[in-house]
């Protein structure tokens, strides 16, 4: 299984911060926001990483992360040239995924809750090559997520993409399973009105195909996501909040890496 994480685009709804920073590198609380889905996948058993990003920030996340050696994981780094779309990460990961299945994660999305880790593999463990997992959370504006509908038993029955009229709140967060037939997938997709290749339409061909799984993340997760200056400061005290109170770190991915033995724990 590998992972890959998404942190390009312009992130101009935190302008002027972002016009010389790369948004996934600020500080949410007392980390770069980038720790936080990258802990987060590694939670999930998760050791080899493409880190996708804008062809000017590479540097500023190898000087942080460098080739992973710190936290006894592996990552490599890919440019994309232009808000394209979450999808064309599958395209431009052709290379890194090769023949394996994947877990792709929005550089800008926080997951925390108890058994996460558990919970994505066993997402990763249910997929096949030809199908898709995704998750489901509920949320109160749908209108400004993808949007999954499900039936009685909690199959998807319709996706849509910021839905104007939201046929439920089941938002889907930016973590997402693949097997390696998501690459030709990605392949047929057409460029959106706003001239993205949109994630929701890839998923959508696996709901067409019955190929899709859906599994829901209950009231007892946080899903956070980090686009404007109110979401981030928001997810800062979240963050502060929970670590005050327990003492313990929220994603880090230093802590994860020594928990599973990749390195040795700090003295
Ligand atoms: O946060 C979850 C939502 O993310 C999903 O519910 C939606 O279905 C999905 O389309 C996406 O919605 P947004 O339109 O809000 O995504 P946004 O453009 O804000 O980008 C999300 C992250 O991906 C952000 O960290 C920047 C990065 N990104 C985005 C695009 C479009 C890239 O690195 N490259 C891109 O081309």
């Amino acid at each position: 299984m590998k992972g890959i994480i998404l942190a390009g685009g312009k992130g101009t709804r935190l302008y002027p911060v972002t016009k010389a920073i790369n948004k996934h590198l600020l500080p949410v609380y007392n980390k770069p926001m980038i720790f936080y889905p990258l802990a987060t996948l590694m939670l999930a058993g998760i050791r080899d990483f493409l880190i996708i990003t804008n062809p000017e920030d590479i540097d500023g996340f190898k000087r942080l992360l460098g080739k992973g050696e710190d936290l006894g994981i592996m990552i490599s780094y890919a440019e994309q040239y232009g808000a394209n779309g979450i999808a064309e990460a599958i395209t431009i990961g052709e290379k890194f995924i090769g023949d394996d299945f994947f877990t792709l994660m929005l550089g800008d999305n926080i997951l925390y809750g108890s058994a996460l880790g558990a919970n994505i593999r066993k997402g990763i463990e249910t997929t096949a090559p030809d199908t898709a997992c995704v998750f489901a959370y509920p949320v109160a504006d749908p209108e400004r997520y993808g949007i999954v509908e499900l039936d009685a038993s909690g199959n998807p029955v319709s996706l849509e993409e910021k839905p104007e009229r939201p046929k439920s709140n089941w938002a889907v967060p930016g973590l997402y399973i693949y097997g390696p037939k998501a690459i030709g997938l990605t392949k047929t997709l057409k460029p959106s009105k706003r001239g993205e290749l949109e994630i929701t339409d890839l998923n959508q061909i696996y709901l067409k195909n019955e190929k899709l799984q859906v599994m829901a993340l209950g009231r007892g997760y946080a899903w956070l996501d980090m686009g404007t200056v109110d979401s981030l400061l928001d997810t800062s005290e979240f963050v502060r909040t929970i670590e005050k109170r327990q003492g313990l770190p929220v994603c880090d991915p230093y802590e994860v890496a020594a928990n599973h033995g990749w390195i040795k724990a700090a003295s």
